[in-house]
């Protein structure tokens, strides 16, 4: 349990929000307080029940989620020896991400807001990544640039405010978590491949093959991803012919080092260039691919080069969480935000058309 008081919250009443997440194949369910930071928090991951089919499958996850919802809030208020009525109002991912998945959380979210009469709100998936460095104790100052890297989305955002958001620049094909998982399986890992062609890529040699930084040439913010992947299947296939079958496992090894160190060299200089564009000295990096220890410390080098700093949550909360939707909730609840009763989900939903927050 983490306790903290970040200073926005002074003078706050204690509004307790409590946050539901079910975009995709994480349940998460947590507790924020307006004045003692975040109570308390559970993710329950279904990788297990998607692992036989090598990726998400969208109603088994839905499924999952209503199986899991109800017990795990259960269990979290319990632990946290609060009852339903310490809760002041319920913060739900409303989008974007798998519609199926998005509604069993939506409807369980707004049902118990109901019931309980306290306001619901639903909230952007990717805004609930940007703020999680906030639910840390050391909090990214105004104006900054944050690198949102998960399984679906490579964005750069210059953040003026809570809810002021610029897009800078986005991948026009896969997104870096997306050809992370797809270049692991075609290296024989398993589903998610992220964390286990990084833990391989550490044995791997560095010098032994360069893949190309894509669109690092040329002017602009955007990011293609799609290609990496493609010189990994051409590599793998040039360079299994003439292997040893003892000597399989070491290519496997310098292939994923050697794309590990294409994305996060692609990364870092996009971010270097939006650092500059933007004149800020603050990064914010959020989303799964985050938790890659080599971007971090590639992005921490940059970032003291260039006078600043780079902020980033615990790893626990770079993947989907539900600390980082009860922590977006809170500041837009408490800045006075709510809906009726109607309500609906957004399985594609741009992050510019978000209103101004707290
Ligand atoms: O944010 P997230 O949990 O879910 C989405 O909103 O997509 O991100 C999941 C993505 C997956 O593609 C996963 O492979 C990737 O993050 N990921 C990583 C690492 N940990 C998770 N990619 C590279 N290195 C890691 N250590
Ligand atoms: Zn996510």
């Amino acid at each position: 349990m983490l306790k903290h008081r970040p200073e926005k919250c002074k003078g706050f009443n204690n509004m307790k929000v409590l946050g539901i997440e079910t975009s995709c194949d994480e349940t998460g369910v947590a507790v924020y307080d307006g004045e003692a930071g975040l109570l308390g928090h559970e993710v329950y991951s279904q990788i297990a029940l998607h692992a036989d089919y090598g990726g998400v499958v969208p109603e088994l996850a839905s499924r999952d989620h209503v199986r899991k919802l109800a017990p795990m809030v259960r269990a979290l208020l319990g632990r946290l020896q609060l009852a339903p009525g310490d809760i002041d109002g319920v913060a739900y991912t409303a989008g974007p991400g798998l519609a199926g998945a998005l509604l069993v959380g939506a409807a369980f979210a707004r049902g118990l807001a109901w019931s309980w009469a306290v306001p619901a709100l639903g909230v952007h998936h990717m805004e609930g990544h940007l703020l999680a460095p906030m639910l840390e104790a050391e909090q990214p100052p105004f104006p900054f640039v944050a690198l949102l890297v998960s399984g679906g989305h490579t964005q750069l955002v210059l953040v003026d405010a809570v809810g002021v958001y610029e897009l800078l620049g986005e991948s026009v094909d896969d997104a870096a978590g997306e050809a992370f998982d797809k270049t692991a399986k075609l290296l024989g890992l398993g589903y998610p491949g992220g964390p286990a062609l990084a833990a391989l890529a550490e044995r791997g040699d560095p010098g032994r093959f360069r893949f190309p930084r894509p669109m690092t040439d040329r002017p602009g913010l955007d990011f293609s991803f799609s290609g990496l992947k493609t010189f990994a299947l051409t590599t793998l296939r040039e360079q299994t012919a003439m292997t040893a079958p003892q000597d399989l496992d070491r290519l496997h090894a310098d292939i994923a080092r050697a794309f590990e160190e294409a994305v996060v060299d692609t990364l870092a200089i996009k971010c270097r260039r939006a650092v500059e564009q933007a004149g800020v000295r603050a990064l914010v990096m959020a989303g799964g691919v985050s938790a890659n220890r080599k971007l971090r410390a590639r992005v921490d080098e940059l970032m003291a080069n260039l006078g600043g700093r780079a902020y980033y949550p615990r790893a626990e909360l770079c993947t989907d969480n539900g600390a980082m939707i009860a922590y977006a909730g809170w500041q837009r609840l408490n800045a006075g935000q709510h809906e009726d009763l109607a309500f609906g989900i957004r399985p594609r939903w741009p992050m510019h058309e978000l209103a101004a927050g707290a």
